[in-house]
């Protein structure tokens, strides 16, 4: 190592408050640390997946501030004061969210590793409102996407928890 290359400045830090899952939690991140990493590898809040890393697959979604967001193109730094939720804060004591309950009545997951990201932005877009028909649920869901193929059940699953009547924009 050069003596140029040893002698230069550490990065500094930066001091932020993040509330996770209901939890204040006081961090000093790298100004380029991604929000995803930090939940993985600071909190060990591992069930947030990483996929593409490059916010094209959905499988890093968390909701914050009660919208869904790809938390691997999100710098942590830029979240200070923030409200996360991640799919470890949905189920409530031993209650499974309604939505994570609908996943297990209908199937709608296979190998299971995009499921954290799905499940989230399926909480996220029920509570939006703005879905009234499958192909709206397919619309909204479209940034998270599944290899498996078990977008029908997903499907199936958002809408037992909005309440549709089963037929709506079949
Ligand atoms: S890992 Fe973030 S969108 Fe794919
Ligand atoms: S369940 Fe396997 S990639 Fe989605």
């Amino acid at each position: 190592m050069s003596a140029s290359q040893s002698s230069a400045p550490l990065p500094e830090t930066i001091s932020i408050t993040l509330t996770v899952n209901g939890e204040a939690r006081q961090l000093d991140v790298l100004p380029w640390t991604v929000l995803l990493d930090l939940l993985r590898d600071h909190l060990g809040l591992t069930g947030t997946k990483k996929g593409c890393d490059h916010g094209q697959c959905g499988a890093c979604t968390v909701i914050v501030d009660g919208r869904r967001i790809n938390s691997c193109m999100a710098f942590a730094a830029m979240k200070d004061g923030a409200h996360i939720t991640t799919v470890e804060g949905l189920a409530k004591g031993g209650d499974l969210h309604p939505l994570q309950q609908a996943f297990i009545d209908h199937d709608a997951f296979q190998c299971g590793y995009c499921t954290p990201g799905q499940i989230c932005s399926g909480v996220a877009l029920i509570e939006e409102g703005r879905a009234r028909t499958r192909d709206e649920i397919r619309e909204l869901m479209s940034g998270n996407i599944c290899r498996c193929g078990a977008y029908t059940n997903i499907v199936d699953a958002i809408e037992q928890v909005i309440g549709f009547d089963g037929e709506a924009g079949r």
